[in-house]
């Protein structure tokens, strides 16, 4: 018989991530997917959706302005539980670490149904920071019957934890999967043909709670202090929709001609850019796993990284939030070649882009055993 598997997302990143999976699922014979989809990101998510043609069979709509995690958490908790009763799946597949990640977990465990967790095992041991990440994919893990840890690292944090090791599968993380949908030699885009041959793009995203507010003001002011002494450089950051992050982003860079804030872009322009970038500096966790299969180097604005394998492999550098360090490493990269050159040759440690494959096959294989 055909095995019900229930994908739940509802961020930006987790149906990226997840949209291999999901793709996988529909072109499986043996299983019946279901997508629901929280809408914790609305706009964000729509773009993604409709990039990859992934039609939800519920979407829980639970977006607000601003609002709280708990106002997120509930509505998942609540949202889901009718749909979980109605459809009775045999493994709800989750992704990461967001609160729609770590809700929808409890919920399919008050349901007992088994959890598939993909990108497994992520950790940074520090409870503050990712805040509230953290605390989620420790959560999820500890309920999770199944786990897809995109790395060998990842899989020996769940280890430590304790967790089975005949459940805990190394598959590569989906986020280079992706890569394959999205990048184009060929791509073009208006706006960047006329970005001068001379100039060189530093593509900038920043997001996380533990960075709004005084650490984003400073790494703003160092960003302005360098795009200000370079017209040759142009700084592109496509600002999330979070109020919090617009409010500090608008204000620090309020006419700084080479600063451009734009829209959220969408995933195909967004990586066609991230690879016709010079280099990229960011918070974001998954643009720290694509980028080093681009070949280029980030500067990553965080004090901790639960992604140390990229910065193993050479291509991240944990640079913190501090302006006078974020000045150096910027000033570093853009004036040695050497250090240029370490960094964007350096290897992608985060898989060859093909875990949606073996996820899909590993869940079928654990609901054939019937392992629970
Ligand atoms: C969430 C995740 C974070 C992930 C990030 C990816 C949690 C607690 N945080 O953070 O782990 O790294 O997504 O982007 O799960 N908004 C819109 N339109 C959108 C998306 C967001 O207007 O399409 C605004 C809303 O006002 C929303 C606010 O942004 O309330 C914050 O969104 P939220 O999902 O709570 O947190 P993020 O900071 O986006
Ligand atoms: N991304 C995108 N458009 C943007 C910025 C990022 O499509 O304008 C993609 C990026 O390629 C990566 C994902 O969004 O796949 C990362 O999402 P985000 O930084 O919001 O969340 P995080 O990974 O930090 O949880």
């Amino acid at each position: 018989m055909k095995k019900k598997i229930m994908t739940v997302f509802g961020t930006r990143p987790e149906a990226i991530k997840m949209a291999p999976v999901v793709k996988q699922l529909i072109a499986d014979e043996q299983t019946t997917p279901i997508t629901v989809v929280t809408g914790q990101h609305r706009e964000m998510l729509k773009q993604v959706l409709d990039i990859f043609q992934i039609k939800p069979d519920y979407d829980l709509s639970i977006m607000e302005k601003n609002q709280s995690l708990e106002q997120i958490t509930s509505k998942v908790l609540l949202g889901l539980a009718p749909i979980l009763q109605r459809e009775q799946p045999d493994l709800v597949l989750v992704h990461g670490d967001t609160t729609t990640t770590m809700a929808a977990s409890l919920s399919a465990f008050y349901h007992h149904v088994p959890i598939g967790h993909v990108e497994a095992g992520l950790r940074t041991w520090n409870l503050a920071s990712p805040f509230p990440e953290e605390a989620n994919r420790q959560l999820t893990d500890d309920l999770s019957s199944i786990y897809f840890a995109p790395t060998e690292l990842s899989r020996e944090n769940l280890l430590k934890e304790h967790h089975s090791a005949d459940r805990i599968y190394v598959t590569g993380n989906t986020a280079i999967d992706v890569l394959k949908y999205t990048i184009n030699h060929e791509y073009h885009h208006q706006v960047l043909d006329q970005i001068p041959a001379d100039h060189r793009i530093i593509l900038l995203t920043m997001h996380r709670r533990e960075n709004q507010g005084v650490p984003m003001a400073n790494v703003f002011r160092a960003i302005r202090e360098v795009a200000q002494a370079d017209p040759h450089l142009d700084i592109i950051y496509p600002v999330h929709l979070s109020p919090k992050v617009q409010e500090v982003a608008r204000q620090a860079f309020a006419g700084a001609p080479n600063v451009h804030l734009i829209d959220p872009l969408d995933v195909i322009d967004f990586h066609n850019l991230a690879a016709r970038s010079y280099f990229i500096m960011t918070d974001s966790g998954g643009v720290q796993e694509e980028a080093p299969a681009l070949n280029k180097p980030v500067l990553v604005l965080r004090n901790t990284t639960e992604r140390p394998e990229g910065v193993d492999a050479g291509t991240l550098k944990l640079v913190g939030t501090q302006s006078a360090d974020v000045r150096q490493a910027m000033l570093t990269l853009l004036n040695d070649d050497q250090e240029y050159q370490r960094m964007a040759t350096a290897r992608n440690p985060y898989g060859d882009g093909h875990a949606a494959e073996r996820i899909v096959e590993h869940c079928k294989e654990f609901l054939t055993k019937d392992i629970m």
